[in-house]
């Protein structure tokens, strides 16, 4: 995205008009590509200088793969949307589309267990679409180096341990002193226990707590205290993290089974009970991704652990990534799910509700 600052001109326009225009027709193309842009075939044959090399652009969107629409190529996919408008005059027809940054423009979230994995990745994606971000959680380093890489500006490090109810309550009445509200909750930290003593005989009461304390009183409390600034507003989202595992048996631990069953039941009745405020409540289910967590339940590197993953996954060809479940929270978050709740959304590409027991559908032409 950089290279755009270097590009003198384009048609004409000033600089300054081209680059409002720009960010406006990049949005809409991660957003409403399809629906603002496209009429027809559109193909580009344009030379335009880019950091002194020509960039050329001569291939029909359609054409024009997943690989290709990475955001290091996005400089390229916005002057062939520029050129594109220029030459055909739509920018009226799209300048009504969202940027991404509105998103969540202007509002405050917390992300509990944002120091690392899912939570790290939500809270830089968060903040990249307008949001202030506090981030709460017991690794006090790895926090700070995650607002440190975000801006002062525009995240704050709060240490809290989320079974400690003095804690969460003062996290939250910090955020208010600082930021003056609180518009989204994301109860995200979470352990997983020890794989290697799943039988029911095996476990000790103090594990099956620990994680129970964690994984459901922590949410339990996040909850509560997000709920104490919010019913006054009437207003927000509560957001918090389940699991494969609490729709499924057998793909996790007891504990951590029934801690993430138990944040279901904790969304349901929550969202029950606030949609009267206009507070919505939901949870995010992804299967396993390499994070922290997972790698050292596991007992495997990233790339063990998601070649495992993509051997058993119903959907394939793809491989699920902490991106992907920071874009649900951010959906989750924004106001395009306002009449979303209560819901338990699942990022497992239909692993969770697949069998392959049948081997109904056969393709052995592509197999
Ligand atoms: N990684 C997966 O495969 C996967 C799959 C489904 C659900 N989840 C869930 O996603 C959430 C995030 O996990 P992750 O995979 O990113 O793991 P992670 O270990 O990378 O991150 C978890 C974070 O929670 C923090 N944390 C732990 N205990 C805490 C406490 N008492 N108070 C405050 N913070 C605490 C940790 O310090 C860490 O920063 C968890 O709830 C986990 O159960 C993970």
């Amino acid at each position: 995205m950089d290279c755009i600052s270097h590009v003198p001109h384009i048609g004409g326009m000033r600089f300054e008009d081209w680059k409002i225009r720009m960010k406006i027709f990049l949005a809409a193309y991660n957003d409403n590509m399809h629906r603002c842009i496209t009429e027809g075939p559109i193909r580009i044959t344009k030379t335009i200088k880019v950091n002194d090399q020509d960039v050329v652009v001569d291939k029909e969107l359609e054409e024009m793969s997943t690989e290709e629409i990475k955001p290091s190529n996005l400089h390229k996919v916005g002057i062939f949307i520029m050129t594109r408008a220029l030459d055909n005059d739509r920018f009226d027809k799209v300048k009504h589309c969202k940027t991404a940054k509105e998103m969540l423009e202007g509002k405050v979230a917390l992300i509990t267990g944002g120091a690392s994995g899912i939570g790290e990745c939500t809270a830089k994606l968060f903040s990249q679409h307008g949001a202030k971000v506090a981030i709460a959680d017991i690794h006090d380093e790895l926090g700070h180096s995650v607002t440190n890489s975000i801006g002062p500006s525009n995240s704050t490090y709060i240490h809290c341990d989320v079974t400690n109810e003095n804690h969460v309550k003062s996290t939250i009445d910090k955020i208010i002193s600082t930021y003056g509200k609180l518009d989204i909750m994301f109860n995200n930290a979470g352990i997983s226990d020890d794989r290697m003593k799943p039988r029911i005989m095996d476990i000790e009461k103090t594990d099956f707590e620990r994680v129970l304390s964690i994984n459901v009183t922590g949410v339990f409390l996040g909850m509560k205290h997000a709920s104490r600034v919010m019913v006054p507003a009437r207003g927000g989202t509560i957001i918090s993290m389940a699991g494969l595992a609490s729709g499924i048996g057998g793909s996790a631990t007891h504990a951590y089974t029934c801690s993430k069953h138990a944040v279901v039941g904790l969304t349901r009745n929550l969202a029950v009970e606030l949609g009267q405020f206009g507070i919505t409540v939901n949870c995010l289910s992804p299967n396993a991704l390499a994070t922290p967590l997972s790698t050292k339940y596991m007992g495997c590197d990233d790339e063990e652990l998601e070649a495992a993953m993509n051997h058993i996954a119903n959907l394939k060809g793809t491989t699920l990534k902490a991106i992907d479940v920071a874009n649900a929270a951010l959906f989750l978050a924004s106001d395009e799910a306002k009449y979303v709740s209560g819901q338990n959304l699942f990022i497992d590409g239909g692993f969770g509700i697949a069998t392959s027991a049948f081997k109904l559908f056969k393709y052995p032409q592509y197999s």
